[in-house]
């Protein structure tokens, strides 16, 4: 579609590229207005359509116009001519909101994006639908493509000329419905032509779109039927069997492996999709957008970061169920981001895929092959029956030791990145241990610190006792409980407790309860040290396929100036056998 069209007023308006291509109708750039788009259907629009699209224009608000791409003025061929499409205000820098829960594609369209920004979509995506509903209408037709979102989370709906308008004087149906996100009573229905919905219809598709966003990409009715016979998505949700819901075994559904369950959220947020789900929900209504933006809010803040990939996020628990999905199928359900250090100093943030560059470190073999032995020889080298035998076990023994030598940097390096990446792994359930110790910390005795332990009046306490108390960090009357005592190395008891009676006998007022000064501060140091190490750790591994690969090449060479000696050896087992 090139060429001029006109307003209502009869002000010419331009067209420019196509922008993106629908079902309906193209969205094209309009000239000198950068900040909208016409959508021009690809067959001009019945009589009932373009009375809508006026309803539509004339009943724009700020908010809605604001939050969706509503039409605001309509474009006609000529003057008195057929109605073409409508102006509408332009989305840009914004991406189809199954991009963002599809793992895959996230990892490529929304990079950054972890677990807490998603469940932020999901509030939007329900403020955006509570904002629709607010003013009369339904959406009608809710569906994967209903949404876009930008790189904050904030979300704009489209396709609104499908949307069912109530004006004053008349109600314009929504005429369409992909079946994946409408609700068991229309299952079956033989046409969504001039079909009334009502909000609670369009209640069920949000609650599946935010299902999606929040359980990786699940769609909450498709799982493994256990009844025998085969079960469609539709059929599921005709029969309201909600695989994840509490009734999910009398129905027969199980949920795919690797999925998250309802308890992964909070009690509120579970209990709004047993609500939206259940049998019963046509008749005693499913949770509003406006409630669903609520509860979500309360689980975005309720989500605490896991210290392993900060863009996991999870609830209840002290294991990250990201991390043991990621470590289980291998695959990274989101980027990690890491702050790394280049050489100079200079520190930049990078996002990492984690099961990306594990899959190119497994990839990279020790190179050199041995020789391949008969079960007869096998059996010699494992089981000598023999002096030959042995003499050949011998000879093997010491070529063998050549032959790994010359392996082993290789060896050590690939142990080192495998140990990494166990640290790694490791750090979420590390730092819920040791930020457990800060909460648990039951006294703070720091305004014990003038008082060193080079000073104290303790006569059984050697020199060499308090170079070794000060090596393990403990420096003041500060530093004396018997948890960090304790940790030093082959202190005598008898020393222990004359160090705590000393730090007593220095404060006589009852120890005062932790400061919450000093357990923030405590945990920020924490979260700085975990940080630190995590980028320590990362960066080992992006550096690995590198580094490995050059040690297997060195590896490769010194394995072929033994490889004469191995085959001669060898072959004498092979005749021993
Ligand atoms: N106002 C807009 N600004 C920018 N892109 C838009 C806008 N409206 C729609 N789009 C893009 O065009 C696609 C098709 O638009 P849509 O109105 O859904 O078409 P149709 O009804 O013909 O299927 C959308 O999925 C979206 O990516
Ligand atoms: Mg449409």
């Amino acid at each position: 579609m090139k060429g001029t069209l006109i307003d209502r007023r009869g002000t010419p308006v331009q067209l420019e590229r196509l922008i993106a291509q629908g079902g309906e109708g193209g969205i094209y750039g309009v000239q000198g207005h950068s900040s909208f788009v016409a959508k021009i259907y690809h067959k001009p629009p019945d009589p009932e359509k373009v009375l809508k699209l006026e309803a539509m224009c004339d009943s724009a608000t700020e908010r809605l116009l604001k939050l969706s791409a509503w039409p605001m003025e309509i474009l006609l061929k000529k003057q008195g001519g057929p109605v073409m499409g409508c102006i509408m205000p332009r989305i840009s820098g914004y991406k189809d909101v199954h991009l963002l829960y599809g793992p895959r594609t996230r990892l490529r369209e929304f990079p950054k994006a972890g677990w807490v920004f998603l469940v932020q979509t999901a509030m939007n995506l329900a403020r955006a639908v509570a904002l629709v509903h607010e003013h009369g209408h339904v959406i009608g037709d809710v569906n994967d493509k209903l949404a876009l979102v930008n790189d904050n989370a904030v979300v704009k709906l489209v396709d609104t000329d499908s949307f069912q308008i109530q004006t004053k004087k008349s109600l314009y149906t929504c005429d369409v419905g992909v079946l994946t996100h409408q609700p068991p009573e229309f299952q079956s229905v033989s046409t969504f032509r001039a079909l009334q919905r009502e909000p609670n219809h369009d209640n069920f598709g949000l609650a599946v779109l935010i299902f999606q966003l929040l359980f990786n990409a699940r769609h909450p009715f498709s799982g493994t039927f256990l009844g025998g016979s085969d079960m469609s998505l539709e059929q599921a949700i005709a029969q309201s069997r909600f695989v994840y819901g509490q009734n999910a075994d009398r129905f027969e559904m199980k949920p795919p492996p690797y999925s998250l369950g309802l308890d992964f959220v909070t009690p509120y947020v579970g209990e709004l999709f047993e609500r939206a789900f259940s049998p019963k929900a046509e008749r005693k209504g499913r949770p509003e957008a406006r409630e669903w933006a609520i509860a979500l809010e309360e689980l975005a803040m309720s989500a605490r970061r896991c210290y392993t990939n900060p863009s996991h996020a999870y609830v209840y628990g002290t294991a990250c169920p990201f991390c043991s999905i990621e470590r289980k199928t291998g695959r990274s359900l989101f980027n990690m981001p890491v702050l790394l250090h280049d050489i100079g100093g200079a520190r930049r943030e990078t996002l990492i895929n984690v099961g990306d560059v594990w899959d190119q470190i497994k990839k990279i073999e020790a190179p050199g092959k041995l020789p391949e032995f008969s079960p007869a020889a096998r059996q010699a080298l494992t089981q000598p029956q023999n002096d030959r035998h042995k003499t050949v076990l011998m000879a093997w023994v010491e070529s063998k030791k050549v032959w790994d030598k010359a392996g082993h940097d290789f060896m050590a390096m690939k142990g080192g990145l495998q140990q990494a990446r166990k640290e790694l792994e490791g750090l979420d359930s590390e730092f819920d241990h040791l930020s457990a110790q800060i909460d648990h910390s039951e006294t703070d005795f720091s305004h014990l610190d003038p008082y060193s332990i080079l000073a104290a009046p303790i006569r059984k306490l050697s020199p060499a006792d308090k170079a070794v108390l000060m090596s393990f960090g403990v420096e003041s009357a500060a530093d004396c409980t018997e948890e960090k005592l304790g940790s030093v190395p082959a202190l005598r008891k008898k020393i222990v407790k004359e160090l705590l009676k000393w730090r007593d006998g220095l404060d006589k007022t009852p120890p005062k309860a932790p400061t919450d000064q000093g357990a923030d501060n405590a945990r920020v140091r924490l979260d700085r040290e975990m940080e630190i190490r995590r980028a320590g750790l990362v960066q080992e591994l992006i550096e690995g396929p590198a580094k490995l690969k050059f040690a297997a090449k060195k590896a490769d060479d010194e394995r072929r100036s033994i490889l004469p000696q191995i085959k001669r050896v060898a072959k004498d087992v092979e005749q021993a056998a």
